[in-house]
């Protein structure tokens, strides 16, 4: 008998035609704890981050840390995590291109080392996801930075104080600015800084930490402290499965509860669902209903940085307009190639037409079931969501993206009474 080996990889059957009807907790932000985890290098003290999402990229963070040093336990979603000693500081290649987030662990290292080699993050199928304004503030701060057989290698012995404006408004870039900053003790001024409800949860806990961090619009001024102290945190609810949640009970005529969020987060998102015709309660301060009366109107978006409206639901809305009542224009002005979900949705009969950044959406009455192939993180969401409404059993297939980023979606749907399984396709090879 010649031993086989299973390659198995895991779809979803999602059943259309089910209204969602009940209320759901949404998970903690993926976008929050990641560089919060990574700031938990700062300081040698014990942290505690609670509410923090299952996700494979969660998992890979955490192996990052500890590939470093870090002791790191994770239960119940509640992540202790404690760097007396760190032993290492290279963030190896085989991570990095699993999670391009990685980056986020070289502001920390050379905070506390002086000292990062971090593998080159290739860029991902949505597009080149630059880094070079994270460098030049390395560079600004005194580090040494030379690219070899694939590494970043970053060096520095003193940081000095920074004064820098980013040429493009980037999240991380931001975040990685702010951890790089933490430790030196001179006035640092960042400006044309992002503002994502993400980078201003790591602002709260590096404040914890004994940052002084004043922000007056777009400039940060920071004041570092060479001794950090540990923290307590509790990470801020992810607005992007909130909004992906959302559209998924308006879109099926529902009628769903959403708690644990924070609206405030969600201006642009539930401004564009109530242009769609959807009804939108907030509840207290972090409950939201969303109800759908069956009409979908046209939308014209236009995706920007916080506060407007996140490219993050650009896919998720996408799949509204496909079934509006009249022509939608979309605009992806964060990623030059964030489109990849059209081919698929084209397959269960929506009509797209891409002019460069722009997607002109005819809708029409209904989509039909069909097999379809996640191309990245939100993407594969949005398949999920055109599966809730289209005709038929609609089979979604590479399915780790979704993992990545959204904690048993297929489970959150159910609860409130989609029929979706995940399946595991196994074949054999010699
Ligand atoms: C963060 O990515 C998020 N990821 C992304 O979420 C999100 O889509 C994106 O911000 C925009 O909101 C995390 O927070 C882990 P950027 P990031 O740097 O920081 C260009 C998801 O679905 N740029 O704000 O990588 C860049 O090429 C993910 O959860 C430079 O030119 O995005 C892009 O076109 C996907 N030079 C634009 O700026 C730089 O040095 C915005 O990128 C940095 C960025």
């Amino acid at each position: 008998m010649t031993n086989t080996t299973l390659l198995s990889s895991e779809f979803l059957l999602v059943e259309g035609g089910k209204r969602l009807k009940g209320k759901v907790k949404i998970s903690g932000s993926k976008n929050a704890s990641l560089p919060i985890m990574m700031a938990t290098l700062l300081t040698k003290e014990p942290c505690t981050v609670r509410n923090v999402p299952k996700l494979l990229d969660v998992k890979n963070a955490i192996e990052l840390l500890e590939i470093t040093g870090v002791n790191v336990k994770f239960e119940d979603h509640i992540l202790f995590a404690e760097a007396k000693e760190l032993k290492s500081y290279i963030a190896p290649d085989h991570l990095v291109r699993r999670m391009r987030a990685s980056i986020l662990i070289a502001g920390p290292l050379l905070a506390r080392l002086g000292k990062a080699v971090v593998g080159m993050p290739g860029g991902c199928s949505i597009g080149a996801r630059l880094i070079d304004q994270h460098l030049k503030v390395f560079e600004k701060g005194g580090a040494s930075i030379n690219i070899r057989n694939g590494y970043l290698h970053m060096e520095v012995k003193k940081i000095k104080p920074v004064e820098h404006t980013f040429e493009v408004i980037t999240v991380t870039g931001t975040e990685n600015a702010l951890m790089f900053l933490s430790r030196c003790d001179k006035r640092s001024i960042l400006r044309n800084v992002a503002l994502e409800p993400e980078v201003m949860d790591l602002v709260e806990v590096l404040r914890k930490m004994g940052v002084d961090i004043e922000v007056e619009g777009r400039t940060m001024v920071i004041k570092g402290n060479p001794e950090l102290k540990g923290f307590e945190h509790t990470v801020i609810p992810d607005r992007i499965e909130a909004g992906t949640l959302a559209v998924a009970g308006f879109i099926t005529g529902g009628d769903v509860i959403l708690e644990g969020v924070r609206p405030e987060h969600m201006g642009s998102q539930l401004e564009k669902l109530r242009e769609a015709g959807a009804v939108i309660e907030i509840i207290g301060l972090n409950k939201l209903r969303v109800i759908g009366k069956g009409k979908i109107y046209p939308l014209e978006i236009s995706t920007s940085e916080y506060p407007g409206f996140p490219t993050d639901m650009q896919a998720q809305f996408m799949v509204l307009c496909c079934i509006a009542d009249g022509v939608s224009q979309i605009t992806e002005n964060i990623f030059e190639n964030r489109f990849q979900h059209v081919n698929e949705l084209q397959r269960m009969g929506a009509n797209i037409k891409l002019r460069g950044k722009t997607a002109v959406i005819i809708g029409r009455d209904k989509l039909s079931a069909a097999e379809v192939f996640s191309t990245d993180l939100r993407a594969s969401a949005s398949l999920v969501l055109a599966g809730l409404i289209a005709e038929g059993t609609t089979v979604v297939k590479e399915i780790h993206h979704l993992d990545r980023g959204y904690e048993r979606l297929e489970e959150k749907l159910n609860s409130l009474g989609a029929s979706i399984k995940r399946m595991v396709h196994a074949r054999s090879i010699i």
